[in-house]
């Protein structure tokens, strides 16, 4: 199995638990949302989604956004979730890394949050953008560096590999990208505990462990949860990035 299929199976899995565990995702899908409604676009919008998930920014997009949607997602149960939002739009299994859209040109290609599996997000993104339309707007989330800052922490303070994937923080992004105008959204949600935070990353499907990356033993994870504390303060960093005109 590849490791995109580990992710793809890791979400499928998830999708029912999904939306009650999403706090974060719902948070950054909001900011998200308020940055596509200000941007200008033409009255019939062609529109990409890749990584829709159950499809927490679709439903606050589409009722501003009226046009031709395209709404795609690695996983197929995730995708199969999503459709009810929006029976009358077109939908496609899709890695948005290597995107299969023979000839389409989008005014708007939107993503919230799946940009952080991408195995190279600059050329992902380059490829993305080449399917905008004249005048069109590329607008995406990802994590950046500060993403759960205190569990890698927890893990380094104790000489142990951690199996969270490292993120670009805005600058090293801004570099990957020169175009990009990027806005960094920092909050910070409280857990019971660190394993409720690990149970909650389990339940959105965001369990797939850096490549490379082998589960720690038992009573070394133990001493990380200790390490932690209860209750456990998680900071998310997300990275919000709009490529297009202004
Ligand atoms: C954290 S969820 C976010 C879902 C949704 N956008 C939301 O805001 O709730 C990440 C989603 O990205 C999808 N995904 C991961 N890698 C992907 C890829 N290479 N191409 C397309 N979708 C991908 C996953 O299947 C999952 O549905």
């Amino acid at each position: 199995m590849t490791r995109k299929d580990q992710v793809a199976a890791a979400f499928s899995a998830a999708t029912t638990t999904y939306e009650a565990a999403a706090r974060a995702q719902a948070i950054s899908a909001d900011h998200l949302a308020a940055m596509v409604a200000a941007l200008p676009r033409p009255p019939q919008t062609r529109v990409l989604e890749f990584g829709c998930g159950t499809g927490l920014l679709t439903r606050r997009l589409l009722p501003l956004i009226a046009g031709d949607w395209l709404i795609t997602d690695l996983s197929a149960a995730m995708l199969e979730s999503a459709r009810q939002l929006a029976p009358r739009s077109r939908f496609q299994v899709m890695d948005a890394e290597a995107p299969e859209l023979a000839g389409q040109r989008f005014d708007l290609i939107v993503s919230n949050l799946a940009a952080q599996w991408f195995s190279d997000l600059g050329a992902a993104i380059n490829r993305l953008t080449a399917l905008l339309a004249p005048g069109g707007h590329l607008v995406f989330s990802t994590l950046g560096a500060q993403s759960f800052r205190q569990w890698r922490e927890a893990h380094q303070s104790l000489g142990l590999p951690c199996g969270i994937p490292d993120f670009p923080s805005r600058a090293a992004l801004q570099n990957i990208l020169p175009a990009a105008r990027i806005d960094e959204q920092l909050f910070t949600l409280a857990y019971e505990n660190g394993r409720a935070f690990a149970a909650e990353l389990k339940r959105i499907g965001a369990g797939t462990p850096a490549p490379g990356h082998r589960p720690l033993k038992v009573a070394d994870m133990r001493t990380v949860l200790q390490r932690l504390g209860q209750p456990a303060a998680i900071t998310y960093d997300v990275l919000h990035v709009v490529i297009g005109p202004r």
